[in-house]
């Protein structure tokens, strides 16, 4: 992080403009740094949704939303989804830098070690209704792992902080997938180490005792490159909610928990499960006008799910990648005449055609296509945010262990411009009218 400018801000009226450092990270929009800009002037800045503020420095992933561009440890995504697995991808976030054939093993196989959870763990579940919602029992059950994970507390321990990153990767597919096995009324499946990451959590899904399972390879590819494509995404929703939850010294386990929480939601990594729902409701190519009407009326709170981002202004470079596993896995099973993905393909030309959503600058994002692979796969539309929070652990380990090694860290407290009742004063409850 390089200070070779300072911004002159006239803060107040006839003053001399207050100075401050200007930062230059290695890739991106320079940032001011205010944090002495309280101390100078009495004033806070107000930026709600953060539409202007960087909340942190950080390492690990770069986007550029007006090129379409993501780099994780400066690869980009196209790159690393065409030459790794995500195992190499979770070193890269987690390391820095991608392993050699040694360090990728010796990952593997610690990775492995910690598939299974203990027991008294698997007990939650049955406390959960059979219908629960896989993402409410994967909250719980994550959160509950600080239970089991007492010496973690000591985050300052970058050891401590490396077993609790391993443990967290190995068994989100087991936890997600026995959430999905409970809902079936399946028995839950112990993972098998001779599979790879993706085809064993595909077999905990999806493997019966009746039966022998091999998970189909282009199957696991496709769902390889899904965890790929969210393993990170700089400071989203989510990873800022693990970095202020862990600021504070909390468990890592707890915090994952809260990122998993945010994630849940419609606007966030909900968006895919939201994106299949609404294709169903839509469900004939002769009802498209009709919801594109109301994604643009604005009396209407209805969205159209799977457009749109924060950050992307011209393409999500993930929805590209996701759109040929798309293609691919539609291939592979035979099913180009799907339904819903034709439907998909009709409202994703006609919103591209639209003058509403071009002067938005409203793409489909990786959500647009994610469900349907996932649907493809057979995986139901109420655990595709469960995959997405399995494939996002890595990030948020990679975020939250970055925050507390980092020297300048301070516990998250943001200010706010109070709107409320100015100081009164409290009657005797006889006087109050
Ligand atoms: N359908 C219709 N109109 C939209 C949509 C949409 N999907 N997204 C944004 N707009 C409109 C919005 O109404 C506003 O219009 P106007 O300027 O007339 O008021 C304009 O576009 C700008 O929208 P915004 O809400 O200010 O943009 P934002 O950056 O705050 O929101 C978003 C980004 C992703 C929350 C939003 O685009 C959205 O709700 N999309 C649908 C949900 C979705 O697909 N989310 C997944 C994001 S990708 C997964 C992830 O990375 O987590």
């Amino acid at each position: 992080m390089d200070q070779k400018k300072v911004a002159k801000l006239n803060l107040k009226n006839n003053e001399l403009p207050t100075e401050f450092p200007i930062l230059s990270g290695s890739m991106g929009p320079d940032v001011i740094d205010i944090r002495k800009l309280h101390a100078k002037s009495g004033m806070f800045t107000y930026d709600p949704g953060f539409l202007s503020t960087a909340s942190s420095s950080s390492k690990i992933t770069f986007i550029d939303g007006e090129k379409g561009i993501l780099l994780y440890r400066g690869y980009p995504i196209e790159q690393l989804a065409e030459h790794c697995d995500f195992m190499e991808v979770c070193w890269l976030l987690m390391k820095g830098e991608l392993p050699t054939a040694d360090e990728k093993d010796s990952f593997v196989k610690s990775i492995n070690a910690h598939s299974m959870v203990n027991e008294q763990l698997i007990k939650f579940y049955q406390g959960f209704r059979r219908d629960a919602h896989p993402m409410a029992v994967t909250v719980g059950v994550v959160g509950a792992l600080s239970a089991f994970y007492h010496e973690a507390l000591d985050v300052s321990d970058s050891q401590n902080r490396e077993d609790s990153a391993i443990h967290l990767i190995a068994k989100l597919p087991n936890i997600t997938a026995m959430a999905y096995k409970y809902n079936l009324g399946h028995p839950f499946n112990y993972p098998q180490n001779h599979l790879s990451y993706a085809q064993n959590f595909m077999h905990m899904m999806f493997a019966v005792p009746a039966e022998e399972y091999r998970p189909n390879p282009v199957l696991a590819r496709a769902l390889d490159r899904i965890l790929i494509l969210h393993a990170d995404h700089e400071q989203n929703a989510s990873t800022s909610t693990v970095r202020l939850a862990g600021s504070s010294g909390a468990s890592p386990f707890a915090c994952i928990s809260a990122g998993i929480a945010c994630l849940w939601g419609p606007a966030h990594g909900g968006a895919n499960e939201a994106c299949l729902n609404m294709l169903e409701e839509i469900g004939d190519e002769s009802r498209i006008s009709q919801y594109i009407t109301r994604a643009k009326d604005s009396n209407d709170s209805f969205r159209l799910v799977g457009f749109g981002h924060r950050v992307y202004k011209n393409f999500d470079p993930r929805a590209k990648l996701m759109r040929e596993t798309c293609h691919e896995v539609l291939d592979e099973l035979g099913l180009q005449d799907d339904r819903l993905f034709k439907l998909a393909m009709k409202l994703e030309k006609i919103a591209l055609e639209d003058e509403y959503f071009i002067s938005r600058k409203l793409y489909p994002n990786v959500d647009f296509y994610s469900g349907i692979v996932q649907r493809a796969l057979g995986i139901p539309a109420s655990m595709f945010t469960a995959i997405f929070a399995t494939a996002r652990t890595v990030g948020w380990v990679a975020q939250w262990s970055e925050m507390i090694s980092d020297p300048e860290q301070k516990i998250g407290r943001p200010r706010q411009l109070y709107t409320g009742k100015s100081t009164r004063k409290v009657l005797p409850i006889s006087e109050r009218t």
